[in-house]
């Protein structure tokens, strides 16, 4: 009996620029997915020979690895392409025989369509025998409102069990991300300082370059809340100040996680004007398939507390956006000084798109005086390319992780509802509050009063200098 990596989807965007790639990587490197047929589903009238030569054109363009004729037709054999209109629940005959001739009846299934497809794909493949015992990797967004979100997890949780639903937060995926667990619990400097005694500050930012692109019917229903802070924006800040699970790994992780989400200060304790800034890109309105009248916001800066033990007084300020002139991600966590007269020791976690971490601290000018200055660390891990070559892509780790059954690598749904509830309720005071949707242009850091909001309290968003 053999083993099929399900892609519904096939002719998507997702599962050409990064599912493919990702499984080729993983063809190329002996990933474990290597045991897994892999077949594509999709609505488009292909053979498989003629799917296969699409494929290799995004592979050539998206791999990480070194992309070869003879890697690729190893690849190449082993995906098949199977036409079918997934919205059709009579169509799933016809599938379960297709897998039933194959041998095939171990399962998992990737969903890499629109969130209103989810609940028809997962009841319609109940019929097909072992199907639900395979495991489904869903990719956000889960609905397009709370409610929506939380119908549609119902309906595919009456068919697959929570356990076998692996929802993907790519962030999760990348280097550094995983990284901030081990930087935190290995090194007795930064686990034992890690509080708001000795924290005064940290910042969570995530710039893009591009806007929009060709998303603009999704995007302009998420907004950047949705898009980025709720999922990825989340997942990080919790990383960076859970308590330590005990064992480490797994639901105990998403507990802790979840803790500090629950910890954020309840919407309306703060003055809203204090707590969040949003705007939007000049020419936004222009892009295609957004309303000409939207107030969907493309960037997004808060100013969070977390009332608990550890960060009482310690503001998180957060911040992401798109049409920032740079493609950046970074944690900066500003310690508090010892004197007024010395620069702030700083640590700045890089995740992207150089990989490392910048340790910023005081020492003694050079040369036969008193004067202090500031040292500089940095340490880049994606500078060698050997360390490039090894590590692998976030899509390609999570389809690795999902497939070893590693599921802290996932988000758990209470995450996913607990921030969405929380970004719907900072976004609802906002808009009642009836402050303005500020407009920046492209290539700046964002709006102004970004920069304000945090002036107001002393502080700056970090600059390295
Ligand atoms: C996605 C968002 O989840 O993350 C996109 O939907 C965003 O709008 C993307 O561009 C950013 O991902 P990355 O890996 O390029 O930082």
């Amino acid at each position: 009996m053999s083993k099929a990596f399900t892609i519904f989807g096939g002719t998507g965007d997702l599962t050409f620029r990064k599912l493919l790639p990702a499984l080729y990587n993983g063809s190329v490197s002996g990933a474990e997915s290597l045991d897994y047929e892999i077949v594509v589903i999709g609505r488009r009238d292909y053979t498989a020979e003629q799917y296969r030569e699409l494929a290799r054109d995004w592979v050539r363009q998206f791999a990480r690895l070194p992309y070869s004729d003879s890697a690729f037709a190893r690849f190449a054999a082993r995906i098949d392409y199977y036409r079918m209109d997934f919205t059709d629940p009579t169509a799933y005959a016809g599938l379960e025989n297709y897998f039933r001739t194959r041998g095939i009846d171990e399962f998992i299934f990737y969903f890499a369509v629109a969130p209103r497809f989810f609940g028809v794909i997962a009841e319609s493949l109940a019929g097909i025998s072992n199907a639900p015992n395979g495991k489904v990797i869903l990719e956000k967004p889960f609905g397009e409102t709370l409610e929506d979100a939380k119908a549609l997890n119902k309906r595919l949780e009456a068919i697959f069990t929570p356990e076998r639903i692996y929802r993907i937060d790519h962030y999760l995926g990348k280097e550094m991300v995983r990284n901030i667990e081990t930087i935190r619990f290995s090194n007795p400097i930064f686990t034992n300082l890690w509080d708001a005694r000795f924290i005064e500050s940290v910042q969570i930012s995530a710039f893009e370059d591009v806007g929009v692109e060709s998303r603009g019917g999704y995007y302009d229903h998420a907004g950047a809340m949705k898009d980025m802070v709720q999922n990825h924006l989340f997942q990080i800040l919790s990383i960076v100040a859970m308590e330590r699970p005990s064992e480490y790994i797994g639901s105990d992780m998403h507990t802790e996680q979840l803790k500090v989400l629950h910890a954020l200060r309840p919407v309306g304790q703060d003055p809203i004007q204090d707590t969040l800034v949003l705007g939007q890109y000049e020419g936004y309105r222009q892009e295609k398939l957004v309303d000409p009248q939207s107030q969907t916001e493309t960037y997004a800066a808060m100013r969070l507390f977390i009332d608990n033990d550890r960060w009482r007084g310690a503001p998180f300020y957060i911040r992401t956006g798109k049409k920032l002139g740079a493609r950046e991600m970074n944690v900066v966590v500003t310690y508090r000084r010892p004197r007024p007269d010395v620069a702030h020791n700083v640590l700045v976690i890089r995740i992207q798109p150089t990989e490392g971490v910048y340790l910023q601290f005081n020492i003694q000018k050079p040369g036969d005086t008193t004067e202090i200055t500031q040292a500089k660390m940095d340490f880049c891990q994606s500078c060698s390319l050997e360390n490039r070559i090894n590590t692998p892509e976030a899509y390609e780790r999570l389809i690795g992780a999902c497939i070893r059954g590693e599921r802290f690598w996932f988000s758990r749904w209470d995450q996913i509802e607990t921030g969405w509830q929380y970004v719907e309720q900072l976004r609802q005071a906002y808009q009642k509050a009836g402050l303005p949707m500020h407009s920046y242009a492209d290539g700046t850091s964002g709006p102004q009063a970004a920069e304000d909001l945090l002036a107001r309290f002393g502080h700056s968003w970090f600059r390295e200098g």
